[in-house]
């Protein structure tokens, strides 16, 4: 499946974590040299998205120290548009995250552009269901590549001591 393919390939290639070291601040800074062209709030500065999500995280869950870090890192990885990340395309970046081989769903932000994708076309690939089957779990589910997998990879490969239930658990064997 060539879908299948492009997301390992990805995740491969960005998993070596071999382009760029810097701190977490460093990162968002840079990403405010980054535009999310799907982003609605775009007159917003990036950091400033960080930090609001983050504040106001804290201001509803003041104990859960882990997922104030987790809001302000959450969007650290649409620095894969910036080039010294490689430049991807915003498609392949931003937008949102979607599972593949099955149809596109119409909610899914810039709909109109899945028209270019040949999956859209795909008789396998295009039906409510598509590869799998109902009820399948998420887990079981190939899902797009972009920039919440590089931060989850980036965490991950990293060793986070975030907790497990805010990492993504690998598929289990059926
Ligand atoms: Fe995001
Ligand atoms: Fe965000």
């Amino acid at each position: 499946m060539n879908y299948a393919y492009q997301v390992k390939r990805m995740r491969e290639e960005y998993g070596k974590l071999d382009k760029v070291e810097m701190s977490i601040w460093e990162c968002c800074e840079l990403l405010n040299d980054v535009i999310d062209d799907s982003d609605p709030d775009l007159d917003e500065p990036q950091i400033e998205h960080l930090l609001q999500t983050a504040e106001a995280i804290h201001k509803d869950y003041p104990d859960e120290d882990w997922l104030h870090l987790t809001a302000l890192i959450h969007d650290l990885g649409k620095v894969l548009l910036h080039p010294s990340f490689g430049g991807l395309p915003q498609w392949a970046v931003v937008g949102d995250t979607f599972p593949l081989g099955c149809a596109f769903d119409e909610t899914n932000v810039h709909h109109k552009y899945f028209k270019e994708n040949p999956d859209y076309n795909n008789p396998n690939y295009n039906t409510k269901y598509g590869i799998y089957s109902e009820d399948c779990g998420l887990d079981n589910t190939l899902i797009s590549w972009g920039h919440d997998d590089y931060m989850y990879l980036v965490a991950k490969e990293n060793g986070t001591t975030l907790p497990q239930h805010c990492t993504r658990r690998e598929p289990t064997p059926t």
